[in-house]
């Protein structure tokens, strides 16, 4: 029988994220907290009778066979023998090469579904070994809510995550993908750059401060604005437009500010749009408590 499980897969900020030397394997070392929230994908993951059989129905910014999704069926059939056939159907809602985690977060809700769907009962660690190979932000996503994430990504400490702000985001309309944001942070910063190294304790006792009291940044923003000078512009304009609090997430190129509530981010979006084309993405988003949901 064909059987199908729905899951919604939100995206990420960094509130704030510093990244450390490239390791030897190739792979940098960070600190980062990160924070999961209301935009978000939707998937429809169904079991076909054709075995082996991979059907991915969406629209991304690669080959089907190179996204996160079919590189998370492969892994999961590695780990379960379980060679069923996978139709997979994806409403994108998170743009890509935008630091907001989309593929990541498509690849953890696309490993849940799979473990709901052939009832494997995999554990969140083992979830969470299969997601690190696919990409370092997908066990974050298992987890969701806030955590504070170490290592390449696979260190999560779960924060009890608020709700109590609103967030601005803007995508400046183009991409910025993530190996090429390392190779610039490592040309623009090749000693590791002197920034601030916040502990992790640091980090855990400013989370729940007022937003404009956060001590957080982010070592890709200068490498970035740098080179895009919309970074800075849009920055300045979040600012303006009242943001507490400003930054670049992740990679970029998506910037976010926050807002004490709905009410005052949505003006914010009002003003923000006037000066927006039309391939800029400006919207409201909220801070989420959890993370994937099964639907
Ligand atoms: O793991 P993910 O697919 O997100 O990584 C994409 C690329 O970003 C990697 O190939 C690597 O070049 C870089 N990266 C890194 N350090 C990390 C995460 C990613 O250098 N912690």
């Amino acid at each position: 029988m064909e059987k199908a499980v729905c899951a919604r897969a939100p995206a990420k900020v960094n509130l704030h994220l510093r990244v450390f030397g490239r390791r030897k394997d190739g792979f940098h070392s960070l600190r980062s907290i990160f924070q999961a929230i209301s935009l978000a994908d939707e998937l429809t993951v169904r079991s076909l009778k054709q075995p082996e059989r991979i059907e991915i129905d969406g629209v991304f910014d690669c080959p089907p066979e190179k996204t996160t999704i079919y590189q998370g069926i492969v892994a999961f059939r590695e780990a379960t023998g379980i060679q069923t056939g996978v139709s997979v159907k994806v409403g994108k809602t998170i743009p890509a090469g935008a630091g907001l985690g989309g593929g990541s977060s498509d690849a953890a809700a696309l490993l849940l579904s799979l473990d709901s769907l052939f009832a494997t009962r995999l554990s969140l660690r083992d979830l969470a070994g299969l997601g690190a190979r696919v990409g370092s932000d997908v066990p974050f996503f298992l987890y969701g809510g806030a955590a504070i994430v170490e290592g390449r990504g696979e260190l999560i400490r779960p924060l009890a995550a608020r709700r109590d702000y609103a967030l601005v985001l803007v995508f400046p309309g183009f991409p910025m993908g993530t190996a090429e944001a390392f190779r610039l942070l490592d040309r623009e910063r090749p000693d590791d750059g002197g920034e601030a190294d916040l502990p992790a304790s640091v980090l855990e006792s400013a989370y729940p401060l007022p937003p404009g009291d956060w001590p957080f940044a982010n070592s890709f923003e200068a490498p970035v604005a740098g080179i895009h000078p919309e970074i800075a512009l849009w920055l300045e304009r979040l600012r303006a437009a009242g943001a507490l609090f400003a930054r670049m997430s992740g990679s970029g190129s998506t910037l976010f500010g926050v807002f004490g509530g709905a009410a005052e981010a949505e003006q914010a979006v009002g003003v923000l749009r006037k000066n927006a084309e039309p391939d800029i993405l400006v919207c409201t988003a909220f801070p989420l408590a959890h993370g994937i949901s099964l639907l």
